[in-house]
């Protein structure tokens, strides 16, 4: 069964552009309820920890210092199948295949700063929070 909880980041791009609220507000609007969150900044060594599955991948590099670049909101965020209902929310990866009403057709301006993360399962949902909560920071 689907838990209801998944992990997400407000990324770099969408920081300096001014939509964090905008994003928040349609995560809300969506039916998520926020119970973690905080504004923070990733390091290198984080950057490559947390999408270290992708390491082989070519735009790794470029992955990794579009993510450091500044802040990010991470948060984490429960509804019923959230994880699946959230990817639904945030779009495709690369905002020109985004439908309409996701927050990456709204915000996301490239395949690389697609402002927004959403976990691709439950089990990397549960990993991804605890990377970047500690138990008393989830509620
Ligand atoms: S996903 O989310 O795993 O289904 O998507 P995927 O296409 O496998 O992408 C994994 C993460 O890599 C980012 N990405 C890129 N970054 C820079 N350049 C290019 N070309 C690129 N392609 C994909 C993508 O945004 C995913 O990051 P997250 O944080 O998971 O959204």
């Amino acid at each position: 069964m689907a838990t209801n909880r998944t992990f997400t980041m407000i990324k770099p791009d969408a920081v300096e552009n001014g939509h964090i609220g905008g994003i928040l507000n349609m995560i809300t609007e969506g039916g998520f309820r926020i119970v973690a969150m905080k504004l923070t900044q990733l390091t290198v060594a984080d950057a490559k920890a947390f999408y270290a599955v992708h390491a082989e991948r070519p735009f790794y590099g470029e992955l990794v210092e579009f993510m450091t670049r500044g802040p990010i909101v991470a948060a984490i965020l429960e509804k019923e199948n959230a994880v699946e209902d959230f990817r639904t929310l945030i779009g495709a990866t690369n905002p020109a295949n985004a439908a309409e009403g996701t927050i990456r057709k709204k915000y996301a301006t490239s395949m690389g700063e697609n402002a927004v993360h959403g976990s691709d399962s439950d089990e990397n949902a549960a990993i991804e929070s605890a990377f970047h909560f500690s138990g008393r920071e989830m509620f």
